[in-house]
C-alpha cells in the first residue's frame, strides 16, 4: 500500500516535469535575417504566431514574412525589404531587412511604425511597393491569406 502511494507520487512528478518542459517559452534573443542565411523555417506561415512574447519561437519578431518568385510557388531568396515613411519609396527610409536564402526575412529590432510605414520588396530586377501603410510587421498575416503572397523578381 505504502509503496503504491510512493510510486504514484513518482508517476505524478514525472508527468508534471514533462508538462513543464513542453511549455517552455522561446526567449527574446536578437535574431535578424541576412543574405544567405539558412536558419529560418516555416515559409509562408505568420512567423509571429510563435515568435512573440510568450510564444514558443526563439526571438520575438517585429517584422517578418516570406518572399516568393513570380509564379508564387517557390520562395525568392536574398532580396531586400524596406520600410519608408512615404509611398513608392519616397519620404525617409526607416528600416532595411534582408531576405535570407530561404526567402524569409525577420528582425527582433524595435520598429517604430509611427502613423504607418510603406513597405517595399526588392529582387534582382524589380522593386514592388505596397500602396497602403502598415502598422504591424506581421506580413504573412495578410500576404498569402487575405491578399497575394509577397513576391518579386
Ligand atoms: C509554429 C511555430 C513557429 C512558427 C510559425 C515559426 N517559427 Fe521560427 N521557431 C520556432 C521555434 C519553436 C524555434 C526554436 C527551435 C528551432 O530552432 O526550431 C524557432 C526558431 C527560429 C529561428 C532561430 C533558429 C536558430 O537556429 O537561431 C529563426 C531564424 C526562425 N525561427 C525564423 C522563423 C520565421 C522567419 C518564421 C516565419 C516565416 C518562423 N520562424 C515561423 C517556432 C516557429
Ligand atoms: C494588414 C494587411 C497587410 C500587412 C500586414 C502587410 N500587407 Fe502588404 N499588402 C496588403 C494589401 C491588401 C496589398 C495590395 C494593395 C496595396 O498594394 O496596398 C499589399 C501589397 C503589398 C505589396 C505590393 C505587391 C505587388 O504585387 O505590387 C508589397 C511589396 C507589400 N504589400 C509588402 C508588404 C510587406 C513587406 C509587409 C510586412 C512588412 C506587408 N506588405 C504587410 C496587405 C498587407
Amino acid at each position: 500500500m505504502k509503496l503504491n502511494v510512493i510510486a504514484s507520487f513518482f508517476a505524478l512528478f514525472s508527468i508534471l516535469t514533462i508538462v513543464v518542459s513542453c511549455n517552455k517559452e522561446g526567449g527574446n534573443s536578437t535574431k535578424i535575417s541576412s543574405i544567405g542565411g539558412t536558419r529560418s523555417h516555416n515559409q509562408g506561415n505568420n512567423c509571429m504566431n510563435c515568435h512573440k512574447s510568450g510564444g514558443e519561437g526563439d526571438g520575438w519578431f517585429n517584422v517578418a514574412g516570406t518572399v516568393y518568385d513570380s509564379l508564387k510557388t517557390s520562395t525568392y531568396p536574398n532580396g531586400t525589404v524596406r520600410l519608408y515613411t512615404g509611398p513608392g519609396g519616397t519620404g525617409t527610409l526607416k528600416y532595411t531587412i534582408y531576405v535570407d536564402a530561404k526567402g524569409n526575412f525577420y528582425t527582433t529590432e524595435a520598429i517604430d511604425f509611427g502613423s504607418g510605414l510603406y513597405p517595399s520588396v526588392q529582387g534582382s530586377t524589380a522593386t514592388h511597393y505596397m500602396a497602403a501603410t502598415i502598422g504591424t510587421g506581421q506580413c504573412n498575416s495578410c500576404h498569402g491569406v487575405s491578399t497575394d503572397k509577397l513576391w518579386t523578381n
